[in-house]
């Protein structure tokens, strides 16, 4: 039993020993001419590195090599690949791509020179891309904030890295939107994570099968990974250019500050799949309630929550989206959907340990993120002045310090297997 508090994670792998460094350039970026994404090429060459000659050659029967046109943000993955004698001409004109390359050619310019096209606005370092449509910051305070809401998430999910019955040897998976890249980097083994006297286990070693691609709009990912994770720049609600019919899990963890279109990303994550692989969608409810019934409701919380709601339909988003996944999962046709409800309090009022926990962490992530998750979003959305937002901010900082409302939220996992 694990009777002390897990130590504050950090972005730097655990264990480096088990760490590949990838080159300076080492976030690929999906460029023009790319016909697929960089992974499908990186696929066989990184499997090269761990396999026998036999089991390259069924990988070569079950992912053809596909060739890519002046693509140098890739070319330090692909360019021993011939070595390896894969028999595969790369110039083949038989060699898979269920894409135009006139789509990627447009889109992957564009995106490429976007990727660390950052500004600054009120304090905060934001990403370009679509204008800066991604309303929360990607700066260090932020990017510390996601590994903080990294580690709640273990606490709520009692250290499951995921929920969706993938087995143990799974092929490839897919985080979409993986922002610091913990989820893919980063897993403890059972519920003994944390504890001192246990080992850290990184995503390699849990599964050393799996081909893991984490991608993200902004490369803010850390150059040291497992060997068999690989970082993209992409956008989500661009065509995946990943091999239809191929991946055991797409996770998407979040993410509602990011997707407008539940359906049109469920469409893609349905075909990116192979059949029996699994979608798995993790959200917080944001829809705490008071559970003080001698206490006056906090009339800040959920004014800013009201708010919140409002700017976030102005955008065309709807974040209290995650009690609707099971039906979505269901609309979209997957089958064998199920959603798990975990309490999440906000604060440390519960008095048994785990919750105790939960509400800490929960309470002190949102704190350090609050400037950035409001300052964006009521500044263009709401037309307010950042001083009107600061000030609006203290009286909210107070209501979340105080134990006595005794606001009770849930998180969501769902997931649904492709038939
Ligand atoms: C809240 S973070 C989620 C991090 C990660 N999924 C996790 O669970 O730790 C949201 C991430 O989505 C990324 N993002 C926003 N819009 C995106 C888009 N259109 N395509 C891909 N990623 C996007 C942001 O850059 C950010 O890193």
């Amino acid at each position: 039993m694990c009777n002390q508090d897990p130590p504050l994670p950090t972005a730097e792998p655990m264990n480096k020993e088990k760490l590949s460094p990838q080159p300076a350039d080492s976030i690929v970026m999906q460029t023009e001419g790319s016909l697929v994404a960089p992974s499908e090429q990186a696929f066989l060459g990184q499997q090269a590195h761990d396999q026998n000659e036999e089991e390259i050659e069924n990988q070569q029967e079950a992912i053809p090599h596909v060739h890519t046109d002046n693509d140098s943000a890739v070319q330090h993955l692909t360019e021993d690949e011939d070595d390896h004698g894969d028999g595969v001409n790369d110039h083949d004109e038989g060699t898979f791509s269920d894409y135009s390359s006139e789509y990627s050619s447009s889109f992957y310019t564009s995106i490429l020179s976007e990727a660390t096209d950052y500004y600054w606005e009120n304090g905060r370092r934001y990403h370009a891309h679509q204008g800066g449509r991604y309303l929360l910051p990607n700066d260090e305070v932020e990017l510390d904030r996601e590994d903080m809401k990294h580690h709640e998430w273990m606490l709520i999910t009692d250290f499951r890295l995921h929920l969706s019955p993938i087995g143990n040897n799974p092929q490839r998976i897919l985080d979409i939107g993986t922002g610091t890249g913990i989820w893919a980097m980063q897993v403890g083994k059972s519920s003994q994570l944390g504890c001192p006297d246990k080992k850290l286990i990184l995503v390699a070693d849990r599964y050393p099968s799996a081909q893991v691609i984490g991608t993200d709009i902004s490369p803010i990912q850390p150059t040291w990974v497992p060997p068999n994770l690989t970082f993209e720049v992409d956008d989500l609600e661009a065509e995946w250019l990943y091999r239809p019919g191929t991946y055991d899990l797409v996770h998407v963890r979040f993410m509602f500050l990011a997707i407008k279109d539940y359906p049109a990303m469920l469409a893609q994550a349905y075909r990116t799949l192979k059949p029996g692989g699994y979608v798995e969608l993790s959200e917080l409810g944001v829809t705490p309630e008071t559970t003080n019934q001698n206490y006056p409701p906090p009339f800040q919380i959920f004014r800013w929550l009201e708010l919140y709601d409002e700017a976030m339909k102005k955008m065309g988003f709807n974040f209290r989206v995650a009690h609707a996944f099971k039906n979505m999962l269901t609309d979209a046709g997957f089958v064998d959907v199920t959603e798990t409800k975990f309490e999440v309090p906000w604060g440390a009022w519960p008095k048994d340990r785990r919750r105790k926990a939960i509400g800490l962490w929960h309470l002190e992530q949102l704190k350090q993120g609050l400037q950035g998750i409001v300052m964006g979003l009521f500044t263009r959305s709401l037309g307010w002045t950042p001083s009107e937002v600061e000030v609006f901010l203290v009286e909210l900082r107070k209501q979340l310090d105080d134990k006595s409302y005794q606001l009770l939220d849930h998180a969501y996992v769902v997931c649904g297997r492709k038939p």
